[in-house]
């Protein structure tokens, strides 16, 4: 795809789901449920990611399972990864930080990147190949909604997925900003709820966040 392309495709990604829960899956059994219990919640946009040996099943067993919700990949460190979550059918793919492997991968993907930076260079880094869209991260550690309006001086055109440290009581102000286009983070289905199986609590927060967006 072009980078034309992949711009388009991932703000229609975030037009339509602004909130991209991040999902570690620590045992096979709650793949489902806990996609279920967000999508309840009003949440359809996943990022499964590659911290847990069980990332790369996952998202090949939500895409045929699941073919409704739109099932990204995360944490995807280098080029081996990047080819096997194509391979497992991420529709989308988002990495921590940079690397001239990864962006020169994002130019040939047929599904769109979101690279992470953290740094002004970094988002030149990816400019020069012509990415416009960037994950920061960790948002909160590397400054923030003053960083992200810090940004928007030197970089018109250029929106962000802040991830990292996000709560359901700042997703609010972060998407206030005219160049944040979505908001990521584990806060919709905590660590603790997804150990005890406690779907309810993670629908219950998805619909909080959901309805906190339409209050806006
Ligand atoms: C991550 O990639 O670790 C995400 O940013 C999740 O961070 P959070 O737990 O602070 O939401």
């Amino acid at each position: 795809m072009s980078l034309l392309e992949n711009t388009q495709r991932l703000d229609a990604i975030f037009a339509k789901a602004p909130l991209l829960p991040v999902i570690s899956i620590q045992r096979e059994a709650d793949i489902l449920p806990l996609a279920d219990a967000l999508a309840e919640g009003g949440v359809t946009t996943l990022e499964i990611t590659l911290r847990t040996a069980l990332g790369m099943s996952a998202i090949a067993l939500l895409r045929r399972e699941r073919p409704t919700l739109c099932v990204g990949a995360g944490t995807v460190l280098d080029g081996r990864q990047f080819q096997s979550v194509l391979d497992a059918g991420a529709q989308f793919i988002v990495t921590p930080g940079c690397t001239d492997e990864l962006l020169t991968l994002g130019l040939e993907s047929p599904v769109p990147l979101l690279p992470g930076i953290a740094t002004a260079s970094e988002i030149l880094m990816g400019y020069r190949f012509g990415y416009r869209r960037f994950k920061l991260f960790p948002a909160e550690v590397c400054g923030g909604i003053q960083a992200l309006r810090a940004f928007s001086g030197p970089f018109a055109g250029v929106r962000f997925c802040p991830t990292g440290g996000i709560r359901q009581d700042s997703l609010v102000d972060y998407l206030a900003l005219d160049n944040v286009m979505g908001v990521g983070g584990t806060w919709m289905a905590p660590r603790a709820a997804v150990e005890a199986a406690d779907w309810q609590t993670i629908s219950r927060l998805s619909a909080a966040s959901v309805a906190l967006l339409q209050e806006r």
